[in-house]
C-alpha cells in the first residue's frame, strides 16, 4: 500500500511551518522564519507572531505543496499544542479550512511529539522500540521514554525554565541578541568553562527533574559583579571578551552537566536500547557530543539536518503518519481548538 501523503502545519512560536511528507520521507519543508522581527526586543513578542503568521501562513502552504507537486494530499495535520496560543490558532484555523474544504481527515499533532520523531525523518528501516527521548527546545526540557512509538512516558521534565529558555537569556543579559542559543555556541568555543563556577541544580536529586532558572539566576549577579567592578575600575577590551566567552562556556558545560547527569540516571533505570535527540538546543554540537560519550555504547538518533532540530513542519507530519495508521483523526473539525500546554 502507498503511503499517505501529508500536508503539515506548525505555527507554534516563531517560525510559519509547512510541510508534505509521505511515512518518513519528507517531499518539502518551508519555514518562515520571524527571528528578524523578535530580535530587538529579545524575545518572542506573541502579538506580533500572530501577525507575521497570518501574514505568511498562506504563502508558507502552497509553496509546500508547490514544491512536492502536490494537489490534494491524503490528511491535513497541525500542531495543537504547547506553544503560543495566539500562534497556534493561526495554523489551526488554516488547517480546518484545507481539511474541511478538500474533505480530507484532520490529525491534532503535539509539537514535542513531532520533536521525539524528528530523528526519524527520512530514516529508514524499522520504528525504534524501547527508547529514551531527550527534548531540549526553547519551552521544554524533557526526558520520555517509549516502549513503542506512540506510548510514551514523561519521565521527568525541567520544572522552571528550559534549557533553551535559559540560553536566550544570557545572550539578552550578555547583551548578544536572539536567539542565544548559537551566539553562546560560538562564543563558548574560545572560552574556558573551568574559569567559573556556576551551579547545576538538581543535578544530586534522585528524581528526573531539571531546573536552569538558578544557573540563570547566578549568571546575573555575576555579569553584575562584573558590570560593577569594571565601571569603577574600567576594563580592557580583551577583560571583557575574556568575561563573555567564559562565562558563555561554563553555561553551556553546567546546561550539559545537568541534561548529562539525568539521562544517565534514564538509562540505568529504564535500560532503553537507543536514544532519539530533539529540539533547537541540540543544533549544538557540544552538548550532542557530552551526550554521544554519556550514552556509550547506546546509538544516540539525531535528525539528519541542522533545520530539523529547531522548528519544523516535516516533524509534525512525520509524526502525523503514525496516527493516520491508526486512524487517530479528529471527531469534530469545527470544534477543534488549540492547547497551549499539552504534555505527553
Ligand atoms: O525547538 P525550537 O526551535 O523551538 C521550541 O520549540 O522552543 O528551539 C529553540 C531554542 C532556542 O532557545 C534557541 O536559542 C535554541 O533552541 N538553539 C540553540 C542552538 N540553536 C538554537 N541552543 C544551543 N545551541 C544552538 N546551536
Ligand atoms: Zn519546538
Amino acid at each position: 500500500m502507498c503511503q499517505p501523503l501529508i500536508l503539515a502545519i506548525d505555527t507554534s512560536c516563531d517560525e510559519t511551518c509547512a510541510a508534505v511528507t509521505q511515512g518518513r520521507k519528507v517531499l518539502s519543508n518551508v519555514i518562515a522564519s520571524q527571528i528578524n522581527i523578535h530580535a530587538k526586543y529579545g524575545g518572542v513578542v506573541p502579538h506580533l507572531a500572530k501577525r507575521a503568521h497570518e501574514a505568511k501562513i498562506g504563502f508558507v502552504v502552497r509553496d509546500g505543496m508547490t514544491r512536492s507537486h502536490l494537489v490534494t494530499p491524503d490528511a491535513v495535520a497541525v500542531t495543537v499544542g504547547p506553544g503560543l496560543a495566539p500562534a497556534l490558532e493561526i495554523g489551526i484555523n488554516y488547517a480546518k479550512k484545507l481539511a474541511q474544504e478538500w474533505h480530507k481527515p484532520l490529525i491534532a499533532i503535539n509539537h514535542m511529539e513531532g520533536h521525539l520523531l524528528s530523528s526519524l525523518i527520512n530514516m529508514e528501516g524499522s520504528d525504534p522500540s524501547m527508547f529514551i527521548s531527550l527534548l531540549v527546545s526553547g519551552g521544554h526540557t524533557q526526558l520520555v521514554f517509549a516502549k513503542k512509538i506512540g506510548h510514551y512516558q514523561l519521565l521527568g521534565q525541567t520544572l522552571d525554565d528550559a534549557a533553551g529558555e535559559a540560553l536566550d537569556k544570557l545572550a539578552k543579559m550578555l547583551k548578544l541578541g536572539y536567539p542565544g542559543g548559537p551566539i553562546v555556541e560560538e562564543l563558548a568555543k574560545k572560552g574556558n568553562p573551568d574559569s567559573i563556577k556556576l551551579p547545576v541544580p538538581m543535578q544530586y536529586s534522585k528524581d528526573l527533574n531539571f531546573s536552569f532558572s538558578g544557573l540563570k539566576t547566578a549568571a546575573m549577579y555575576l555579569i553584575k559583579t562584573h558590570d560593577k567592578n569594571t565601571s569603577e575600575v574600567g576594563t580592557s577590551f580583551t577583560s571583557e571578551v575574556n568575561f563573555t566567552t567564559n562565562l558563555c562556556a561554563a553555561f553551556q558545560q553546567a546546561i550539559a552537566v545537568s541534561l548529562t547527569t539525568k539521562l544517565k540516571k534514564a538509562i540505568d533505570q529504564y535500560q532503553p536500547r537507543v536514544i532519539l535527540l530533539g529540539g533547537g538546543v541540540f543544533s549544538n554540537l557540544y552538548l550532542r557530543r557530552r551526550v554521544r560519550l554519556t550514552a556509550r555504547p547506546l546509538p544516540v538518533f539525531v535528525p539528519y539536518a541542522k533545520k530539523l532540530f529547531t522548528d519544523n513542519a516535516a516533524m509534525i507530519g512525520v509524526a502525523a503518519y503514525w496516527h493516520f495508521l491508526k486512524k487517530d483523526f479528529v471527531k469534530d473539525i469545527d470544534s477543534l481548538d488549540r492547547q497551549p500546554s499539552l504534555n505527553f
